[in-house]
């Protein structure tokens, strides 16, 4: 400090620092201090150090590479699946195999026997979190942690480009990190093209390539060549399998109370154009002018109020009382009630993947009365469950004949269900197909990525 001079001027090695000169000595270090930080930072942000070409090779990040000696050869894990995997494409006979043995060995373990029930094997899907955010599900262990597997389950959104962008730039930011991303196709004909024409989900040409490669497809089609690229393995397991048939809580229960029956047909559809074309309300409303003036039933009809619509096709069945409606606020448990408390259970959906609904009424013990044309959720109809229809021509005579059986007591659509898939199942099931289709060596690898909680080394 120099006492002659102004207050606020400070001496540095010889030169007065006036306050102008001091703002501009701190506006050029702060430049000099951002551009070295931006250029040790820029190696970290695109997670390379160095650019990325092809055939560079990165450390996995979150693992420390003096540690782990874990190096990837990011292009090859960002090429079509096809081009890495030799094996057989439907991989279900071979994971029902697998699955078994995972339960055998675990049935016999003295991690059961000592009641560790969180060492039981199983992937489960994760609820819907804000982040990964929706279409991404995280898939977990029976316990609750992450396996650094992550399923896509609908398309991208089309209405906001950088919505659209951030989920395709968030899919290759995993796949170059070593997670493994499956897709699971409980949407419409996704991956294939959505007929809706209501929906605001899409696919284009780049999300084909996201399509080929992902590691793999839990999917639900009858004719998966239809809508799967090739070469990609693959296993016919859906969303809806995932269901718990014995589960009984405060939500609801999928367990019968031993309602009495109060109505002959229940249909779920929550209203507006979108759920009108997967639910296919078109031919339902056809079907239930059918039924009810040939047979005098009664209908119910869940998630659309219909005693505030006009409709001309149904107010007078609406008014006669064969036709019942109840809007969506209706809890689950209430709607489950309602499913209990009816004969059949009806879909005459036709683009939709494997609907919830049919599990729900299966598990409470009600034939499904489905359409031959459905996505998916086909694969539970039998001669044990239920029966198919495809049109308001045919779907008196088959409602009739399923009402005979179950009559019969022909029918066992909860036990068949119990056998064949629900939660345990399903889990094993999942856990086993991803064993074969990435290998235990990159299941473990992705677990570890998620356990290190670190996203830069
Ligand atoms: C409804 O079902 C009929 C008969 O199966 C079918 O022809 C029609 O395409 C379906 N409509 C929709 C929107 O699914
Ligand atoms: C595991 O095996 C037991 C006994 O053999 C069987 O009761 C159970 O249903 C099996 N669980 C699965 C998920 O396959």
């Amino acid at each position: 400090m120099r006492n002659g001079g102004g207050r606020h001027n400070i001496k540095v090695s010889g030169t007065i620092m006036t306050p102008a000169r001091a703002f501009v000595a701190c506006a050029i270090i702060l430049i000099c201090l951002f551009y070295a930080l931006t250029a040790a930072f820029q190696g970290l942000i695109s997670g390379t150090q160095g650019p990325a070409s092809s055939g560079t090779r990165l450390h996995l990040n979150g693992l420390d590479p003096r540690v782990n000696k874990q190096e990837r050869d990011v292009s090859a894990l960002l090429l079509p699946t096809r081009e890495r995997w030799h094996g057989p494409v439907d991989l279900d006979v071979a994971a029902a195999a697998r699955a078994d043995e995972l339960n055998r060995t675990w049935m016999e373990s003295p991690d059961k026997a000592a009641g560790s029930w969180w060492l039981q094997p199983g992937f489960h899907l994760s609820f819907m979190e804000e982040n990964p955010p929706y279409p991404f599900q995280r898939i977990k262990h029976v316990d609750g942690k992450d396996t650094g597997v992550i399923a896509i389950i609908a398309p991208f959104y089309d209405l906001d480009y950088y919505k659209g962008e951030l989920a395709r730039a968030f899919f290759w930011r995993l796949k170059a990190n070593g997670h493994i991303v499956i897709i699971i196709t409980s949407y419409q004909e996704f991956p294939g093209r959505i007929e809706n024409p209501y929906d605001d989900r899409h696919t284009t040409p780049q999300d084909r390539l996201i399509h080929e490669a992902v590691d793999g497809y839990v999917h639900c089609f009858r004719e998966p060549d239809r809508f799967i690229p090739p070469g990609i393995p693959r296993i016919l397991l859906s969303e809806s399998d995932f269901h718990d048939p014995d589960r009984r809580d405060g939500g609801g229960s999928l367990v019968p109370f031993g309602l009495p029956k109060e109505y002959d047909l229940f249909y779920s559809n929550q209203g507006g154009d979108w759920n009108d074309f997967a639910r296919n309300w078109t031919l339902a409303k056809a079907s239930f002018k059918r039924l009810i003036t040939e047979l005098g039933i009664k209908v119910i009809i869940m998630g659309r109020d219909l005693n505030k619509e006009e409709d001309h096709d149904l107010s007078p069945l609406i008014a006669s009382g064969h036709i019942v409606t109840h809007g969506p606020s209706t809890p689950w448990k209430d709607f489950l009630r309602y499913i209990e408390s009816s004969r059949i259970l009806m879909a005459p959906n036709v683009h939709d993947a494997s609907p919830r609904v049919l599990v729900e009424g299966l598990s409470l013990n009600l034939p499904i009365l489905v359409n031959r044309h459905i996505i998916g959720g086909w694969k539970y109809v039998n001669d044990q469950t239920g029966a198919f229809f495809d049109s308001e021509e045919n779907v008196v005579p088959v409602f009739k004949e399923l009402l005979r059986k179950q009559q019969q007591s022909e029918l066992r659509p909860r036990e068949w269900f119990r056998e064949n898939w629900g939660k345990e199942k399903a889990t094993v099931r999942l856990q086993a197909f991803l064993e074969l289709a990435v290998g235990e060596e990159r299941l473990k690898a992705a677990q570890d990525i998620v356990k290190a909680k670190v996203t830069y080394k």
